[in-house]
C-alpha cells in the first residue's frame, strides 16, 4: 500500500514524540525541561541507570548518547513494538485520529475475502472450544490434563476438540448460514469424492488454533487422540489465509514478549511452545509441521538478532539443526545469527519442563552454543583426528560450510573462529608431551569449545625456523592494521576484541595499540589527534612513513568502511595464522631437541607439515578471506589500487609459500 503525499508529515505533526516515548520510559525530571520539549530518560534500547536518552519534542526526534539509537515517533513504535513500518503508521494514525488511506479495489476485494475466511476460522475456533466442554470430549480433557495443561492454559491457548464425526463442524457452520465455499476455502472441510456432502477435515482430534502475526485465526493443528492414527498431527491445508512456510505458531504473543526483552526461542511443536510459554518462556514459536523455511527465518530475524533454536538432543534433532544451519549460512548478515540449545537426549522442551522444571530449560538456554560451534561440533564430536587424511577431511568439510556464507566479512570471521577451534583442538599440549610423548589425541569432549587461552603463546624466544623475513612481514601487518584503524575510526569498534588480543611484537606498535584501545570511544574526527596527544606525533609519523603502509588502499584513501574492514580482517587472519605457526614450529623444534637421537615421531613431521599448511590457510585461501577486488557490498578497488595492494600482499604471500 502506498501512502498519499504529505500523509506522513501530517501524521508526524499531529504527534507529540514525547507522548509516544513517554509511555515506555520514565522521564528524568531533573534533567528534563518540559516547557522546551527537551526530555531525558534512561534509554529504552539499552540497559543503563543514567538518562542518556534525549527526546527533542520540537524536532520530533530522539537520540541516545549511550547507544546512538535515533529516530522519530514512527521508528520508536516500530522498534519498541516490534512491528513493521506500515503497522507503526497504522498504530499512530489511529491514535492521531487520521484515517488510513483506502487500498485499491482489487486488493480491497482480496482483503475482503480474506477477512471473511478469517471470520469463518474464528467461528470454528469457538465451535471446537465448545466441543471440548461436551461429554464426547471427556477422554480428550483427561488426555490434556494428563499432559499437565491447566484450565487456564486451555483457555489461553484456545484449545478445542473436533468430535469424531463426518459433518460436525460442517453442519454447525452451514446452520449458521456460512457460505459453503468459505468453509471449503478455509480448509475446514473437503469435497466428497462421491458427490455427497463435504466432510470435516478434522475428526477426533485435539485442536490448536494457529494465528498470524496480527492475531487472525488462519489454520489449525490437530493432534490425534488415537496413538495408532497414521498422522499424529494434522495441519490445515494451505489456503488463501494460510501459507505454512510463512507462518509461525504463537507469532504475535512471542513477538510482543521478545519486544519486552524475552529471549526468542524456536521449538519444534505446538506442545513445546505451550509448555515453554506456560513455564515463563513467553517468546516461543514453532514452525508448522515442516522444517524452518527461509521465510520463517526472516520473520525470526525481524523479531530478534539471535533466536535460540531448541533442539531435540537426538540425531534427528541434530540433523534438523544442520539443515537449518545450511539454510541460514547464505543468509547471514551482520548481527543476525542463530544459537542452538541442545536438549538432553530424547527430550523435547515439553518433556524437559515436565521432568525437571523450568530451571532445567533455563540451564539449557544459558548453554546455547553459537552456530559456528554447532558446525564444528558436528564435524568433530566423537571422532578421532589422528591421521593427516582425517584432518584434511575435516578441513574440507568445514571449508565447504564456510563457503556457503555470502557476506565476506562474516565469512572471514567464521574462517577465523574455525581456525581458533582447530588450533585449540590440535595444538600441542605441553603437559601431555612432558608426561608421555606424542600420543595422538582425539577430540576433547565437553568444555573443549573454548578459544585458545590468552597468553598461551610465548612472545619472544627466537628459533632458527622463524626467519627474520617472517618477522618483517609480521611487523608490516601489525602496521597495516594499526594505520588502517587510525585512518578509518568507523571500523574501530568492530575490531575492539581483536585489537585487544593482537600481540604486537614491536613496542612502538604496542603503544599505538594501547592508545587506540583507550580512545575507542573518541569522536571519530578526533581519533588521530587524541592518539597523537597521548603518545606523541613521532610514533605516528614513523608508522605512516612506511611506504608499504602508505600504499595500503584504506590508508591512502580512507573512508570506505567495507574495504577497511576487509583489510584489517585479512591482515589479522594472516597474523594469527603466522604467529600460531611460529609457536607451533618453536614447540616442535623443542620436541626435536628433546628427542635426542630417537627416531623422530611421525606426529612431529605431521605437525610441522600441518603448521605450514595452517600458515597458508591463514589468508591465501580464497574461501575464508574477503575478496579484495569487488565485495558483495560494492567495495571496489581501482586497478591501480588493486595492483599495488596485490603486490604488497603478494610479496607477503610469496615469502610464506617459499618457506
Ligand atoms: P513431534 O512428533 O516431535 O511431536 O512433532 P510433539 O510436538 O512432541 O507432540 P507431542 O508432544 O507428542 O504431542 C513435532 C511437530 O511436528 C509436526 C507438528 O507440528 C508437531 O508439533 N508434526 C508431527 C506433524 O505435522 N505431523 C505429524 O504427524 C507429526
Ligand atoms: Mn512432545
Amino acid at each position: 500500500m502506498s501512502l498519499p503525499p504529505g500523509f506522513l508529515d501530517e501524521l508526524r505533526s499531529r504527534l507529540s514524540i514525547s507522548d509516544v516515548v513517554g509511555r515506555k520510559v520514565m522521564w528524568d525530571a531533573r534533567k528534563s525541561n518540559q516547557g522546551k520539549g527537551d526530555m531525558w530518560a534512561p534509554c529504552p534500547f539499552h540497559h543503563e541507570k543514567t538518562a542518556s536518552f534525549h527526546v527533542d519534542d520540537r524536532k520530533g526526534y530522539y537520540y541516545c548518547f549511550g547507544c546512538q539509537a535515533k529516530g522519530d515517533a514512527l521508528s520508536f513504535v516500530k522498534e519498541t513494538e516490534n512491528v513493521s513500518f506500515m503497522e507503526a503508521v497504522e498504530i499512530l494514525a489511529g491514535e492521531a485520529g487520521m484515517q488510513m488511506p483506502a487500498r485499491d479495489p482489487k486488493a480491497a476485494e482480496k482483503l475482503d475475502r480474506a477477512s471473511k475466511l478469517a471470520e469463518v476460522m474464528e467461528q470454528a475456533v469457538q465451535y471446537f472450544r465448545l466441543q471440548l466442554r461436551t461429554s464426547t470430549a471427556a477422554e480428550a480433557r483427561r488426555y490434556l490434563q494428563g499432559r499437565g495443561l491447566s484450565e487456564t492454559a486451555l483457555e489461553r491457548w484456545e484449545i478445542g476438540f473436533a468430535p469424531d464425526a463426518w459433518q460436525g463442524l460442517w453442519d454447525h457452520l452451514v446452520g449458521k448460514n456460512v457460505p459453503e465455499d468459505l468453509i471449503l476455502g478455509a480448509g475446514l472441510a473437503k469435497p466428497s469424492q462421491k458427490g455427497g456432502k463435504p466432510y470435516d477435515t478434522f475428526r477426533g482430534r485435539i485442536m490448536f488454533p494457529i494465528r498470524d502475526a496480527r492475531g487472525r485465526a488462519i489454520a489449525f493443528g490437530g493432534r490425534a487422540m488415537d496413538p495408532n492414527d497414521n498422522a499424529k498431527y494434522l495441519n490445515s491445508p494451505e489456503t488463501e489465509l494460510f501459507d505454512k512456510g510463512r507462518s509461525l505458531y504463537n507469532h504475535k504473543p512471542a513477538r510482543e514478549a521478545a519486544g519486552k526483552g524475552q529471549q526468542l526461542v524456536v521449538a519444534e511443536g505446538y506442545m513445546d511452545v505451550i509448555a515453554l510459554s506456560e513455564a515463563g518462556f513467553a517468546a516461543s514459536v514453532a514452525p508448522l509441521g515442516t522444517a524452518v523455511t527461509e521465510n520463517q527465518l526472516a520473520l525470526l530475524w525481524r523479531i530478534t538478532d539471535e533466536p535460540i533454536i531448541a533442539l531435540d538432543g537426538d540425531t534427528a534433532g541434530l540433523r534438523a539443526a544442520m539443515r537449518l544451519v545450511d539454510l541460514a549460512l547464505p543468509l547471514l548478515q551482520s548481527g543476525k545469527s542463530l544459537r542452538f540449545a541442545i536438549m538432553p537426549e530424547g527430550q523435547d522442551p515439553d518433556d524437559l519442563i515436565r521432568a525437571s522444571g523450568a530451571s532445567a530449560v533455563q540451564n539449557v538456554m544459558d548453554g546455547a552454543i553459537p552456530m559456528v560451534q554447532l558446525l564444528w561440533r558436528r564435524e568433530t564430536e566423537g571422532r578421532n583426528f589422528d591421521s593427516p587424511e582425517r584432518k584434511a577431511a575435516l578441513d574440507k568439510a568445514l571449508r565447504q560450510k564456510i563457503m556457503l556464507i555470502t557476506d565476506p566479512s562474516i565469512r572471514s570471521h567464521y574462517g577465523q573462529a574455525i581456525k581458533d577451534l582447530r588450533w585449540d583442538l590440535f595444538r600441542p599440549q605441553s603437559k601431555a608431551r612432558l608426561s608421555g610423548g606424542f600420543t595422538p589425541r582425539g577430540v576433547k569432549r565437553g568444555g573443549g569449545w573454548k578459544a585458545p587461552a590468552e597468553g598461551a603463546m610465548p612472545t619472544t624466544q627466537s628459533s632458527f625456523l622463524v626467519s627474520s623475513e617472517r618477522a618483517a612481514e609480521g611487523h608490516l601487518r601489525e602496521a597495516v592494521v594499526l594505520a588502517t584503524l587510525l585512518k578509518n575510526p568507523a571500523v574501530l569498534p568492530e575490531f575492539e576484541d581483536a585489537l585487544e588480543r593482537l600481540e604486537c611484537h614491536d613496542p612502538d606498535h604496542r603503544r599505538i595499540q594501547g592508545a587506540l584501545l583507550r580512545h575507542i570511544e573518541a569522536d571519530a574526527d578526533m581519533l588521530i589527534e587524541s592518539v597523537e596527544h597521548e603518545i606523541g606525533a613521532a610514533l605516528l609519523e614513523k608508522l605512516f612513513a612506511n611506504k608499504h603502509v602508505a600504499i595500503a588502499p584504506p590508508v591512502r584513501r580512507p573512508g570506505n568502511i567495507d574495504l577497511a574492514s576487509m583489510c584489517v580482517n585479512d591482515a589479522l587472519a594472516k597474523l594469527t595464522a603466522q604467529r600460531g605457526h611460529e609457536v607451533e614450529v618453536r614447540e616442535v623444534s623443542q620436541d626435536l631437541d628433546r628427542n635426542d637421537g630417537e627416531p623422530v615421531d611421525e606426529n612431529l613431521t605431521w605437525r610441522l607439515r600441518e603448521a605450514a599448511e595452517g600458515l597458508q590457510g591463514g589468508g591465501d585461501d580464497a574461501d575464508d578471506t574477503a575478496d579484495f577486488d569487488v565485495a558483495d557490498n560494492g567495495a571496489k578497488l581501482s586497478r591501480d589500487e588493486r595492483d599495488a595492494f596485490a603486490a604488497l600482499l603478494g610479496s607477503i604471500g610469496k615469502a610464506e609459500n617459499s618457506n
